[in-house]
């Protein structure tokens, strides 16, 4: 007969009571987990300690994506060597173009939209990446750089194939002679875009490149976190960015203004008619796109920089992709805004401003999302890179709400 114990369990760094104590749906007000590359609260956002409007104001995205991935601000000469990296990245492998193109009709028929299609190119890269899986920190970095390089062609080719035209740059993966932004417009296009379009762009991407734990930062790093591969954690981040309460907003506050529009009409503009819509939303309890955030709740930083950038361009240029002279979207987005802060006291998020100025310059709507991961790619690949670097396996509790324990034959 054995003599042997049973062994005491091992007690857990944190008891029931007191991970009940700080229970909170939604992870609402939890620190999760630890970071170095941003910095998010009420006051400010700093990627690396440098603040968004800095940023916004003196930065190029490609220095900011040298920034979050590398770590530090770029040399010159580390910027041009990155950027020739990046540029050399370009193309696709011709599994990934070819699974694009397979999927025209899915596409242009509104069944698979964009970012699904980005999801699954993002896997296929995967397969064809020499470093797949090696979670190293210099395979990361490399990843990472293919990753960023290869996004914005991928969304150019999509939009080749939905609108029936042949593949621009599918050997170059655009022009090797132009910046990140613009290849990304002429990716899509076939036009080089004018400097000022370019640069909002530029801007844009700056501001959306990454946001500490969102949704799907913290989804890629919960998948990293299992010692999973950097493009499973980023096709499960793009996933979680589709959604409406997150990336998704962008799509859904431009489709909103839309409908708006059309139940109003141009004359509505400036009259009780938006108000009378807008109380209808409220009556019915109507998430309005591009409104709140989690973190921010008197503003987010991001929202008035691209709204100005935004409504310059609608100023300066009588482009009328909706039917409407381009300003009068921002004249409605404006109302629409204050009559949210009159009654509701919510602010407009990044992804309201985003909506209008994507829309002015002639972007497709469903590619708003996937541009949004053309930029949060930098982030995303950033904490993968750090999770992987510092792991811990993310296994959090859950409050059990269920039957109590009972029998199955009882
Ligand atoms: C982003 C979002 C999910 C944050 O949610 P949250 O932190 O749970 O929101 P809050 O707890 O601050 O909401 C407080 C109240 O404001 C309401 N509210 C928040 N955002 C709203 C919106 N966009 N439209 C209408 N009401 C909104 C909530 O319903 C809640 O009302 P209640 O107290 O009557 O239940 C939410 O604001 C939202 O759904 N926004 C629209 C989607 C969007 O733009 N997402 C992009 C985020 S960057």
């Amino acid at each position: 007969m054995s003599t042997a114990t049973t062994p005491a369990p091992k007690p857990t760094a944190v008891s029931k009571e007191q991970a009940e104590a700080v229970f909170a749906k939604g992870l609402e007000g939890i620190i999760a987990g630890e970071t170095a590359i941003c910095s998010i609260e009420q006051g400010g956002l700093w990627y690396r300690g440098y603040e968004i409007h800095d940023l916004a104001q003196n930065a190029t995205f490609e220095e900011v994506a040298f920034l979050l991935l590398e770590g530090h601000k770029p040399s010159a000469s580390e910027l041009s060597r990155f950027k020739a990296e990046v540029i050399a990245e370009r193309p696709l492998h011709p599994a990934v173009t070819s699974f694009i193109e397979s999927m025209g009709g899915y596409l242009a028929s509104g069944r698979a939209v964009p970012m699904d299609i980005l999801r699954s190119a993002i896997s296929i890269l995967g397969h064809t990446d020499p470093d797949c899986q090696d979670n190293s920190g210099p395979a990361n970095l490399r990843k990472s750089k293919r990753l960023l390089a290869k996004i914005p062609t991928i969304i150019g080719h999509m939009q080749n194939v939905i609108d029936g035209k042949a593949i621009i740059g599918r050997e170059l993966g655009g022009d090797p002679t132009i910046d990140h932004a613009a290849n990304l417009l002429y990716l899509m296009t076939g036009q080089k875009p004018a400097k000022e379009y370019a640069r909002v762009i530029d801007v844009s991407l700056i501001l959306y490149a990454e946001h500490d734990y969102n949704a799907s930062t913290f989804t890629s790093r919960v998948i990293a976190g299992t010692l999973s591969d950097m493009h499973g954690a980023v096709s499960g981040g793009v996933a979680a960015l589709k959604g409406s309460l997150h990336g998704g907003a962008n799509e859904m506050a431009m489709e909103m203004l839309k409908e708006i529009m059309h139940d109003v009409g141009e004359k509505g503009i400036g009259t009780k008619a938006v108000d009378d819509w807008m109380h209808k939303a409220f009556d019915t309890k109507r998430k309005l796109m591009g409104f709140g955030h989690r973190v921010y709740k008197n503003g987010d930083h991001r929202a008035p920089i691209l709204h100005k950038l935004g409504r310059n361009i609608a100023t300066s240029d009588a482009k009328n992709p909706g039917g409407h002279p381009a300003i009068k979207w921002f004249e409605l987005g404006e109302q629409v805004q204050k009559i949210m802060l009159d009654k509701k006291t919510i602010h407009p998020n990044v992804d309201f401003p985003c909506g209008m100025t994507y829309f002015t310059m002639g972007i497709p709507v469903p590619q708003y999302t996937p541009i949004f991961v053309a930029s949060r790619i930098t982030g995303w690949a950033a904490h993968i890179i750090e999770q992987h670097a510092n792991n811990r396996l993310i296994r959090p509790l859950s409050k059990y709400t269920g039957e109590a324990p009972r029998k199955w034959n009882g």
